[in-house]
């Protein structure tokens, strides 16, 4: 176990370099399986969750080479189908492989994930998607078995536009026979990655972009070489992390487009945003004001920068209503962010903040990738120390997030954790 060690009173400074992103990498690497060959994909960031993603292809058969920023997948001829509980588990995003397996095996065992500890997480788009299509599902011993011997076109409607079922009935419907089009599809740049990614291999897709997907079905695809699109939630979290300290960072290779209603809100916080071809930079002097954010699907604000505005709010000027439309129980960092002072109640999918002069340092933990991250800027704020716990989580989405802080001209250091309790 680890943990990081956060001396409060930093001003970030300087600049640093956005990865590309986690949500899109792992999508691409289970698009992989579609086509037979060589896919090799760049600017992949050095994170767990990419080891996990290429744990979980390498026992479908595959082979997986890591390079500096770069993974190759050899996709054999004859996939093995089962993705077990022992991967699933710690990663939800395995759940990605169920479309491409349906599509090019006719079938699929995945186990039902775990992941994140930020809601319930349904799988009920995914499943009643693939079953418009054509697949036979049934869920046993905490498998999903699906089975199709050739998927064919449907009309599939959304009844949210759930990001991991329209990449998964993206997925599977570009082997399939004939139309699908796909209704309050999500439109996240992660789709937009995906849609490139298939299309540059032989699929074949309209309306990219749009919550309106139609694929026509093609009888292969060919292995191709992609770049991942830079990480906006990495981004963000910098953009933030500025903000908070009252700090001058420049994010190089961030995508404002992809930021737009998270970098209106630090304007309003009191930020100046300045964009160039590069990246964009966030400097903020003096305290922030607080901001009201509602999170909504994209191009709404990101539920995954959700924890930062809330940490933004504790330390902030005034009053703020955060309000939680994407999932249900990510109140959790609450607990944690109260734990260091701040001011927070929350009632249903609101949360009322009232800005704090200052936050105290303290021990808490980390239960999600993105809370985790928040807590550490949070800790930067406090007066004292503040020991985030179980940055395994953090590790899943940050590649090198110590050493970028530290850069930035921050007091943190990774350490190990002895639990001294015999239970
Ligand atoms: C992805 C991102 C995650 C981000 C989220 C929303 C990855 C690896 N993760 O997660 O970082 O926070 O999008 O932007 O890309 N739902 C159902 N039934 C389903 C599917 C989803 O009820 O079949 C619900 C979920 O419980 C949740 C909401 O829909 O409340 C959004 O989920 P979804 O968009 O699917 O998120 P993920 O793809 O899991």
């Amino acid at each position: 176990m680890e943990r990081f060690v956060v001396a409060g009173g930093a001003r970030l400074a300087g600049e640093v370099t956005v990865t590309g992103a986690k949500n899109s990498v792992l999508k691409l690497m289970a698009a992989s399986l579609l086509a037979e060959g060589r896919t090799q994909l760049t600017a992949v960031p050095d994170i767990l969750d990419v080891s996990i993603m290429s744990e979980v292809l390498r026992r479908l058969g595959c082979t997986v080479t890591r390079g500096e920023r770069s993974v190759t997948i050899d996709v054999p001829a004859e996939l093995k189908h089962e993705a077990d509980y022992d991967l699933v588990r710690r990663m939800r995003a395995s759940i990605a492989v169920l479309g491409p397996l349906v599509a090019r095996c006719g079938e699929a065992k995945v186990a039902l994930p775990g992941g994140d500890a930020i809601g319930s997480r349904g799988l009920d788009f995914h499943i009643a998607g693939l079953v418009k299509l054509g697949a036979h599902i049934e869920s046993e011993h905490g498998y999903l078995i699906a089975t199709a011997p050739r998927l064919t076109g449907a009309q599939v409607w959304l009844d949210f536009p759930s990001v991991g079922a329209t990449e998964n009935l993206l997925m599977a419907s570009v082997l399939a026979k004939g139309t699908t089009t796909i209704d309050n599809a999500a439109r996240e740049p992660d789709i937009v990655d995906l849609c490139d990614f298939l299309v540059a291999m032989g699929a074949s897709i309209e309306g990219i972009g749009t919550s309106t997907l139609v694929v026509e079905g093609v009888e292969r695809l060919t292995p191709v070489e992609h770049e991942t699109l830079p990480d906006r939630i990495v981004a963000g979290t910098w953009a933030y992390a500025a903000a908070l300290t009252r700090g001058d960072v420049y994010i190089r290779g961030g995508r404002p487009e992809h930021l737009e209603i998270a970098l209106d809100k630090l304007a309003m916080a009191g930020a100046q945003v300045r964009a160039d071809l590069d990246g964009f930079r966030v400097t903020m002097d003096g305290r922030p004001k607080s901001v009201d954010v509602v999170t909504l699907p994209y191009p709404g604000f990101p539920t995954d920068l959700q924890p930062m505005v809330l940490a933004l709010n504790a330390v902030a000027e005034g009053t703020a209503m955060v309000t939680e439309n994407v999932f249900e129980a990510r109140w959790m960092f609450v607990n944690e962010l109260t734990r260091l002072g701040a001011d927070v109640r929350t009632d249903g999918h609101h949360a009322v903040v009232r800005g704090r002069e200052r936050l105290s340092g303290a021990p808490v933990r980390a239960h999600d990738i993105r809370a985790g991250a928040a807590l550490v800027l949070a800790g930067l704020v406090a007066e004292g120390v503040t020991e985030v716990a179980d940055v395994h989580h953090i590790d899943r989405g940050y590649e090198g997030f110590v050493e970028s802080l530290v850069a930035l001209g921050a007091d943190v250091r990774r350490e190990d954790v002895e639990d001294e309790l015999p239970f």
